[in-house]
């Protein structure tokens, strides 16, 4: 609900409430964002101003802008903080409250951005200047969150530049600590938690896209904030270019956040007449610790930003082509992959790059959409057709925005490629950025791909972007929007064709592409101990139903890690389970953990998806747990292993205490070559270590791993749920846990039948 008395508003449902107030001077004074609050609390929640405080001069007979918490600031009128807004220095922009309107949903972005949906409500203020500029500032409210974004007006005579612009501005009183998520290719996400001080920190990015140096997603806590108690904000921005935030807190203890573009490079010239929209900005608040922040998150992701077509919806069991053929397939090779596929009960065949063109290197043939007919001779449709005989749907792979120079595009359309100012041709992975600002290019990407899609019968589009760049420089947002305008062309009349977004691996984790596509390929590290990392760091900021998560194979290819499959198996479950190696090799043994796993995860594929979340406390490792209803299923992740270990329990949570609960592990197989020469104890005849029988051991001996079934009450279990004993050089049995260094298990907790 939105509350508007006189100059009071306040914002307000079960979860959140946000409020504030114009002074009489027309400053908007920021009051409270938090757990719900009534409107008649503002004399309580106002900060006790005096104009004693420090020497700061404000406006004549107004009060000192630098001591209030603000919901906007203006350049030149006694506060010093970070400001907003920043356009041509002639033009007077101090900007003061005028009126507001209230509407009963979200209002339409006009753009071309994307923004959230669903059931909401808008609270619009307008604020004027003298200069004839006007500010609209949108708050929408949510179930779980509350969105701001900004408008600015140009109702003047004369072009206005607009160098900076922030969609949201918000000071709040505390002390917080602030998690920012950065990293590289295949080291996305890595957590880096400061506390706020006077001299802030910054999370921005400025590779045109929103990338996984800095992920546009933050987090604000109070310190000592755990997993299940205290303060904790979420933040994040529904924009996929060049992201700005800002956290810095003042002498007095005010912490100023902004969020928008970011600046750099940005210049925007505003005609008389034409307005400038901002990308929306999010905020959830929990006074239940990070889970809790966690949970608004994700309910937000899932309800109000992926596709509505894709709410709740559950994802296909995927096999992609590309870490098993790279560059190297033909038909047959695909359609015997295909076979493996649907026997091991993957449901979506991704063909991955390489399928046009002369693109069997990343030199050459990007841009051009031709089939290549030495690879596949029946073309796409011929490879669909066969791959749909077999009980497959059939996915494909596109990088629209890029050209290698060596293809038939750029030799007819050299201008369409976007090259340093200065002329020199600068390539990412061989490639140059297409200047999709223009029509001509975003007319040419949108009739390519959706032929390629209808006459392939395609129902999955992994859409790829390897080319990042600082070139795009004051176009990085005309880029963008052209971007938008593609994805809602060809996706838009196809809402049923599932778009996974991919940048390099994790360079596009963002809200902006999740409007389009609701799942993103979380990093090309496909090793299952980092990638266990990484999602468990997207957890805090995304739900498991975003992230693509595919099980590789090991030795892995970046790591040269081991990981026995089970793990890799498990680990993708927390995400969106799909295989992408070489199916060719599989031993027996291999193919039923397989199958093993995807009829486990198919059964449990809706907790896993779209169910509550929650990470677990986990003395050696990392434990996650989904729930829905009266199933809970935990994993507990281990890294390496040690001589005399400790007993070790789980510790599901939000279980109801009296419900008494059937506890099982999930079977899996072990490769028992791994176990060498140690064979000799559970094998009645002398093995070489390196012989034929451990081989053939491996490939056949269907060895259980951790068998664990038991009957307990919620609160026995939540007390901690002791796991069975691990190896210590004790002999085997089918309950012990035995696989070494990066095992884990999957317990599911349930009151159905097993
Ligand atoms: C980069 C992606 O992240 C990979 O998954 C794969 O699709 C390659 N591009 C193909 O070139």
């Amino acid at each position: 609900m939105i509350i508007i008395n006189k100059n009071k508003f306040l914002l307000k449902n079960s979860n959140i409430s946000y409020m504030f107030r114009a002074t009489e001077s027309g400053n908007l004074e920021h009051l409270h964002f938090g757990a719900p609050v009534d409107i008649d609390d503002d004399d309580a929640l106002a900060v006790r101003y005096g104009t004693g405080w420090g020497t700061n001069n404000g406006p004549e007979g107004e009060e000192i802008p630098m001591y209030l918490p603000l919901e906007w600031s203006s350049l030149g009128r006694g506060d010093y903080r970070e400001s907003p807004l920043e356009i041509d220095r002639e033009i007077p922009a101090a900007f003061k409250y005028s009126f507001s309107r209230k509407y009963d949903h979200t209002v339409p972005i006009e753009c071309g951005l994307p923004q959230a949906h669903g059931d909401a409500e808008t609270l619009e203020i307008v604020m004027a200047s003298p200069s004839r500029l006007s500010l609209h500032l949108f708050y929408t409210l949510f179930d779980t969150a509350v969105t701001r974004r900004t408008v600015i007006c140009n109702n003047t005579d004369r072009d206005i530049n607009v160098e900076k612009i922030m969609s949201s501005m918000m000071d709040i009183l505390g002390d917080y600590e602030i998690t920012t998520y950065n990293g590289a290719w295949i080291a996305e996400m890595q957590p880096y938690r400061a506390p706020v001080g006077m001299s802030g920190v910054v999370n921005e990015s400025t590779t045109g896209f929103s990338s996984c140096l800095h992920n546009p997603g933050f987090i604000l806590s109070e310190p000592g904030a755990t997993e299940t108690d205290g303060i904790v904000m979420g933040f994040n921005i529904i924009y996929s270019g060049n992201h700005y935030s800002r956290v810095q807190k003042t002498n007095e203890g005010l912490t100023r956040i902004v969020q928008g573009i970011s600046p750099v490079s940005f210049d925007w010239i505003l005609a008389p007449g034409e307005k400038f929209e901002t990308p929306e900005a999010v905020m959830v608040w929990s006074g239940s610790g990070f889970g809790g922040m966690s949970d608004q998150m994700h309910r937000f992701v899932n309800n109000n930003v992926i596709p509505e077509y894709w709410q709740g919806r559950e994802r296909p069991v995927l096999y992609n082509d590309w870490e098993g053929c790279m560059f190297d397939f033909n038909e047959s090779k695909l359609v015997s992959l295909g076979k493996k596929a649907a026997e091991l009960g993957c449901e979506l065949f991704v063909l991955d790059d390489g399928w046009f063109g002369d693109r069997n290197s990343d030199k050459a043939g990007l841009g051009d959409y031709d089939v290549n007919r030495k690879k596949l001779p029946g073309g796409l449709s011929g490879l669909q057709k066969k791959l749909s005989a077999m009980g497959l749907d059939f996915g494909l792979w596109f990088e629209p925005e890029a050209v290698n120079p060596d293809s038939k595009l750029y030799r007819a359309h050299p201008e369409w490629a976007i090259q340093a100012e200065d002329g020199v041709t600068v390539l990412g992975r061989n490639e140059l950025l297409l200047d999709l600002s223009r029509q001509d290019v975003r007319d040419y990407i949108v009739e390519n791909v959706t032929r390629c899609i209808d006459e392939g019968k395609v129902s999955y589009v992994k859409w790829d972007m390897n080319r990042h760049s600082t070139a795009l420089g004051a176009s990085a947002h005309r880029y963008i929007l052209g971007l938008y305008d593609v994805l809602r062309r060809i996706f838009g009349p196809r809402p049923e064709v599932l778009l996974e977004s991919c940048s390099s691996g994790g360079n596009r984790f963002d809200l902006g592409m999740m409007c389009f596509s609701p799942q993103v390929w979380a990093s090309d590290n496909t090793d299952a101990v980092e990638r266990c990392r990484i999602q468990y760091q997207l957890s805090y900021l995304y739900p498991l139903s975003t992230i693509g998560a595919h099980v590789s194979a090991a030795p892995h290819a970046q790591t040269l890690r081991n990981t026995p499959l089970s793990t890799r198996g498990n680990i993708s479950f927390y995400g969106l389970l799909g295989y992408e190696f070489d199916l060719a090799d599989l031993s027996p043994v291999e193919t039923d953990e397989i199958k093993d796993q995807i009829a486990f995860y198919k059964r449990y594929r809706k907790v896993f998806q779209f169910g509550d979340f929650r990470r677990l406390k986990a003395p050696d490792g990392i434990s996650m747990q989904v729930s829905e209803g009266n199933i809970a299923i935990v994993g507990l992740f281990h890294e390496i292993v040690h001589a005399a270990p400790g007993y070790e329990r789980i510790y599901p949570r939000g279980l109801d205490m009296e419900t008494i609960y059937n506890v099982f592990s999930r079977r899996q197989l072990l490769n028992a070559a791994q176990y060498g020469g140690l064979l000799r104890h559970i094998l009645p005849v002398k093995v070489r270590p390196d012989g034929a029988l451990v081989r053939t051991a491996g490939r056949q001996y269907r060895m259980k791993d951790a068998e664990r079934e038991c009957d307990a009450t919620g609160a026995a279990l939540m007390s901690g749920m002791s796991l069975n004993a691990r190896f210590m050089g004790t002999g085997y049995d089918p309950g012990m846990r035995m696989q070494g260094d990066f095992s884990s298990n999957i317990y599911v907790i349930t009151t159905e039948e097993s």
